[in-house]
């Protein structure tokens, strides 16, 4: 017998504000055909002045332990990517545990940029399988919008805000690859690649910063190592891109999921695919994705998934789950 880690709920918060490319177009020298074609991008969610990333994350949660039919002292911690939590500290998580009336258990961060959720996702993993928690929340949750540079077209028209979480809980299993929960990670950084994607403030400049990106580099990045990582994950249980039901990838540029899709052999119709929708929501996005797909009636129980993401660090990683 094996403890797994299985999705007991899934749950997102999108901002009401819905932002088209158009938007775009006269504020700078950039079109919908440019944004689209290059990104996949259509639109994207802004939140409202004075909406914070852990209220979006305590919605995200709320909805996911709905569908999980937990009430929050059911659970033991709570973990949330994010790259921007409301203040320097105290952490997004445990703003998050106060607005869920959460009086017990114990919650913090995870900062890896936009493969934030994978890490966190890894963390929480760990966590059950120790024993130092049964249920875990994780969430992704950002306000990208805030830290965006509204003169640079290469990447203001690119990211997007939201949030999405899932409920994980210790199970008993038979240890084998049919078990439900997560089956395998893994993670990579490599901060020599820290120039190309990174925000030029914070707490040692006194000032928030926006966020700077060398897009054709990190893209380059993306897809040599995304295929790569999902391929490790699965190589530890013997799995191949043929035994995945469903692809859901980080959601930062079409051109990048339908690569890595290619190199592991698995077609579009199995991948979700949400970044029309939301655009780049960094640890948000594959939360965003997951929760989707299971709204959409695609993710079933007993689906093999995998997640990867890459971003700033450079740091990436994967996850495979049996849903
Ligand atoms: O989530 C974290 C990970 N992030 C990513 O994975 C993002 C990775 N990078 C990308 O997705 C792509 O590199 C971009 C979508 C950012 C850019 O696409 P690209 O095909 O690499 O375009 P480019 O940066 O090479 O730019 C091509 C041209 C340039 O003009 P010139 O130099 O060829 O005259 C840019 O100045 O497009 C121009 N350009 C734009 N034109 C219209 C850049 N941004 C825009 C814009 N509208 N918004």
């Amino acid at each position: 017998m094996t403890t797994r880690a299985v999705v007991r709920g899934v749950g997102h918060y999108l901002p009401e504000k819905v932002v088209p490319n158009s938007w775009f177009e006269d504020k700078l020298d950039t079109s919908d055909e440019w944004i689209k074609s290059r990104s996949g991008i259509e639109r994207r969610h802004f939140v409202a002045k004075g909406e914070t990333t852990s209220q979006m994350a305590a919605k995200a949660a709320s909805n996911a332990l709905e569908m999980a039919g937990l009430e929050p002292d059911d659970i033991d911690a709570i973990i949330v990517a994010t790259s921007t939590a409301d203040l320097t500290f105290p952490s997004a998580a445990t703003m998050v545990q106060a607005q869920l009336n959460m009086t017990r258990g114990f919650a913090f961060d995870v900062q890896a940029v936009c493969a934030g959720f994978v890490f966190a996702l890894s963390q929480a993993n760990a966590l059950i399988l120790s024993g130092q928690a049964r249920r875990v929340i994780v969430i992704g949750a950002e306000t990208f919008s805030n830290i965006l540079d509204w003169t640079d077209r290469g990447t203001c028209v690119l990211f997007g805000d939201g949030a999405g979480a899932v409920v994980i809980e210790g199970e008993e299993m038979s240890g084998t690859n049919a078990d439900r929960g997560i089956l395998a990670t893994d993670l990579q950084s490599d901060g020599r690649h820290r120039d190309i994607l990174y925000v030029n403030g914070g707490v040692s400049t006194q000032s928030t910063g926006t966020l700077q990106m060398q897009g054709k580099e990190v893209f380059r990045h993306a897809v040599e190592k995304l295929a790569k990582t999902a391929h490790t994950s699965l190589e530890k249980l013997g799995l191949t891109g043929d035994d995945v039901d469903w692809m859901v990838p980080h959601q930062a540029n079409l051109r990048i999921i339908k690569s890595t899709a290619q190199k592991m052999g698995i077609d579009m119709d199995r991948v979700i695919v949400t970044v029309q929708d939301h655009g780049n929501t960094s640890a948000a996005s594959i939360p965003l994705a997951l929760s989707t797909g299971v709204e959409q009636g695609k993710i079933k129980p007993g689906d093999l998934v995998v997640t990867e993401a890459i971003g700033g660090g450079l740091a990436w990683g994967s996850v495979i789950i049996r849903w």
